[in-house]
């Protein structure tokens, strides 16, 4: 959600702004815009489009200029429509500035600050740009000016700026949305992420919150607002330019998928330690395990629908209660959690802001916390007590699917773990355990082998239709959440999970000739009682695709489609079926000739409430 990209260097700044701007486009975005310092003149060259970066691109490259200092912005709207003057950065006086985040006092600032008839756009980020003006024209000061324009703002925001009489340098300054940061031969740059900057440095860093970085092509310093200089904490990369890249594939999302068993391997393979669950590595002490008494998963979305197997797993095994939140639930209800509580929230960004807020409100109750994260020194994995890094690699794709399955492998080493410290499993059951988590890779690669063509072949009957439905019971019905989201997602159809037996209550009237219901049934002591309401829904007409265990009898006429999953542990199923679901939607929005990888009105990274 927004993407930001700073450069300051010796090569030519509109490529390097440009490029960044591609790299960050997954993020999601409605509009671009770049503003470049010149050469020959303190003006600076701003072009602002809506749409995407190649029509900024087209546009800025109408009127070339020289210049080695620049920043770019993709925005995603949330105070404005999608205009061309909305975009950023905006241009006040002095003053270039671009902004991620939200201004929550906004509106008293523009009446305290009398911006009212001065304001250009609608958003709140020009706002800023006006206070930090008018205390750089009373200061002369870029520090004084930046530190006295955030001690009036409420709000989340990354900054990146540029003042038209300081050549060649971008301050910066964030509070929660954020940045990262890196310096080579070539000059110094500042970005959203790292994906942005890993053609030129693995070694990168944070920058602290409320810290002023002065980037500049020689190197970029850090002050605290005291003036006193802050040393970053270097951090390495650890994939290459090419795990960012498509490699063949038409969109990362099917690479994504594919790459699902190396991600896996990547993940479970260092926990397991002589045939045990092992997270000495991870430094998480088994306390954390012991002393609870109740577990909250917390988390949004996909990470979300994770967490709803993980209660599956978890609660049978540990008999413990274990709840599941959407994290702008948790934020405003009053759940309890207390010093007995473990709280675990899920994030592949880590930067996902209403998680980072539930978790920070779960903590401020007592509780201990563990984060499940993707991305390395996200700001939920370095303020969480415990972090449980999943190794998916880069995710471009808006729709999850690798990052999906390795926190489901996370949660499942988890139950492994708790459950052979809390005396659940007994040494031999942990070691089964652990053997059937080491073997998902194996499934997930069998299953890659041979489901396309099917999952093709359903995607035909999708694309024709308005309306789907996913349905099961139990564990099952947890994965069919997952399926309806990545469906209606991507392609646009409105999908719907339903436990198959609520259907009766309400859904079942939507249901006529033709409407196609995913019906998912692995979970050997539930299937029967599935397979009726499959009967029931196929009685009303429905194209019933069914996925289903290997070793099940299935008449011919049960359903339509049938996809059958290796016979395996039941509670194993998850993995397998993803695949499947993911595979339909890939193709039913591919065959809709939709952008797979960046769907409409949709972000990557949810910076913003
Ligand atoms: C859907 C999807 C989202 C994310 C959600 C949380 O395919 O990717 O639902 O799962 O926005 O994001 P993270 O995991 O980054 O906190």
């Amino acid at each position: 959600m927004c993407g930001i990209i700073g450069f300051s260097g010796y090569i030519d700044a509109e490529k390097v702004v440009l490029e960044g701007l591609k790299e960050l486009e997954y993020r999601g975005y409605d509009s671009a815009g770049i503003a470049l310092q010149r050469e020959d003149s303190d003006i600076p060259y701003i072009v602002k489009k809506t749409g995407p970066v190649k029509e900024l691109e087209k546009a800025v490259l109408e009127n070339r200029v020289e210049s080695f200092c620049g920043i770019g912005h993709t925005r995603w709207a949330t105070h404005g429509g999608v205009t061309d003057v909305n975009a950023h950065p905006h241009h006040i006086g002095k003053v270039v500035l671009i902004h991620n985040g939200i201004i929550e006092n906004y509106q008293e600032l523009i009446n305290s600050y009398e911006l009212k008839d001065k304001l250009i756009s609608e958003t709140d980020s020009e706002v800023a740009c006006h206070i930090l003006n008018y205390y750089y024209e009373k200061t002369k000061d870029p520090f004084e000016s930046i530190k006295r324009t955030v001690g009036v703002i409420i709000g989340s925001y990354s900054f990146c700026i540029m003042f038209s009489d300081i050549k060649d340098t971008i301050f910066s300054i964030r509070n929660v949305s954020p940045l990262v940061a890196a310096s080579c031969d070539k000059g110094s740059f500042i970005a959203s992420d790292v994906t942005a900057l890993i053609q030129y440095s693995k070694k990168y860093f944070v920058l602290p919150e409320k810290v002023i970085a002065e980037i500049k092509k020689t190197g970029i310093e850090l002050r605290s607002p005291d003036g006193k200089k802050v040393e970053p904490d270097y951090l390495t990369v650890d994939w290459d330019v090419e795990a960012a890249q498509k490699a063949g594939y038409p969109h990362f999302m099917i690479k994504e998928i594919n790459e699902q068993p190396d991600a896996l391997e990547r993940t479970v393979r260092p926990r397991i330690v002589s045939g045990m669950t092992d997270f000495s590595g991870d430094n998480i002490p088994d306390s954390l395990f012991t002393d609870c008494s109740r577990i909250i998963i917390i988390a949004c979305g996909t990470a979300n629908y994770a967490g709803t197997v993980g209660k599956s797993i978890f609660e049978p095994l540990l008999k413990i209660p274990v709840n599941v939140y959407i994290a702008s639930e948790y934020r405003y209800e009053d759940v309890i959690t207390d010093k007995n509580t473990l709280c675990i929230v899920i994030s592949q960004s880590g930067e996902t802001v209403d998680t980072l807020e539930a978790m920070k409100l779960a903590s401020q109750k007592g509780a201990k916390t563990l984060a499940i994260v993707n991305v390395k020194a996200s700001t939920i994995a370095r303020e969480a007590d415990y972090v449980l890094y999943t190794h998916a690699g880069p995710e471009i794709s808006v729709a999850s699917t690798k990052a999906y399955t390795v926190q489901l492998a996370a949660l499942y080493l988890l139950a492994a773990k708790m459950g052979e410290l809390r005396g659940c499993l007994t040494n031999d059951e942990a070691s089964e355990f652990t053997k059937a988590i080491e073997n998902i890779s194996d499934t997930v690669k069998k299953v890659l082998e041979y489901v396309p063509a099917q999952c093709k072949h359903v995607s035909e009957t999708m694309i024709k239709s308005k309306d789907a439905f996913y349905i099961g019971r139990g564990l099952d019905y947890a994965f069919s959440l997952e399926g309806a989201l990545k469906l209606k997602e991507i392609s646009y159809i409105h999908a719907e999970a339903c436990a198959a037996g609520e259907l009766k209550h309400g859904t079942i009237a939507l249901i006529e000739k033709d409407t196609p219901v995913v019906a998912i049934a692995t979970q050997k002591k539930i299937f029967a009682k599935t397979l009726s309401n499959v009967k029931e829904v196929k009685a009303r007409g429905a194209f019933v695709i069914l996925i289903s265990r290997g070793d099940e009898e299935i008449a011919e006429e049960t359903c339509d489609i049938l996809i059958k999953i290796p016979s395996m542990d039941d509670r194993f199923a998850v993995f397998a079926v993803a695949v499947i679901l993911q595979l339909i939607a890939y193709y039913t929005a591919d065959g809709k000739g939709f952008n797979v990888d960046k769907p409409r009105n949709l972000a990557k990274s949810v910076t913003v409430e």
